[in-house]
């Protein structure tokens, strides 16, 4: 039984979830309530090592393998730092969390969809967040913030734009099977009126 509040974003690359997750945990700490803000992969130790190769190992790293070394990350981060934090009772804000894989290995890497969703809830013991924002954001819009950033890019968003349109699609119709724990928002509104949309979704729920 979690007392806590799991709240994750969620959307492509260059959509703004962390700038989302950062003035959401400036709130809630502003309101008195003890967060924890994190991310995947790389939320724990064995998480970074996880991350540096799923984002930047040179060679090819096999479909499956990638979704296991993803399911890893998440069975760490869960057991040790997620689950923990929700018993306390604390507010956990996510960047990505298993959308990210159905979306990514499931629609970008062709996997069967529905595999990687049971595999991500084995790897977490069956956690599902209470809110997920999805930040909607057309890949070619991403693609100009990601570029004006000047950092090299990872594997994932060296991608082509097929990829990318794939996991869009994805994460839209992951939404609108799951209405009550998704709120999307058009991710190229101005950055306050996301934030203050993100408020009023998560304000009844604390
Ligand atoms: P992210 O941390 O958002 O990258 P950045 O630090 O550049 O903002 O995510 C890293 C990449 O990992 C991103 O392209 C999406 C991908 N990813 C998956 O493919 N599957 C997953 O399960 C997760 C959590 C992320």
């Amino acid at each position: 039984m979690t007392t806590g509040l799991f709240v994750t974003f969620e959307g492509g690359d260059g959509a703004g979830k962390t700038t989302q997750a950062r003035l959401l945990e400036e709130w809630l700490r502003g309101s008195g309530r003890e967060v924890v803000r994190t991310r995947e992969p790389g939320g724990t130790e064995v998480g970074v090592l996880v991350r540096d190769i799923v984002l930047h190992h040179r060679g090819e790293v096999a479909p499956r393998a990638e979704a296991l070394l993803y399911a890893a990350d998440r069975a760490q981060h869960v057991a040790t730092l997620v689950r923990p934090a929700l018993d306390r009772g604390d507010v956990v804000i996510q960047d990505r969390y298993l959308d990210s894989s159905v979306a990514y290995q499931g629609a970008g890497r062709v996997l069967d969809a529905k595999e990687i969703r049971e595999l991500s809830l084995w790897a977490a013991d069956g956690l599902l967040p209470d809110l997920t924002v999805l930040l909607d954001l057309d890949p070619e819009a991403a693609r100009v913030r990601l570029d004006a950033d000047d950092k090299p890019f990872d594997r994932l968003e060296a991608e082509e734009a097929d990829f990318h349109a794939r996991v869009r699609a994805a994460f839209l119709s992951l939404a609108a099977a799951e209405p009550d724990r998704f709120l999307v928002l058009d991710a190229a509104l101005p950055v306050t009126e996301l934030a203050a949309a993100v408020r009023e979704r998560i304000a009844p729920l604390l």
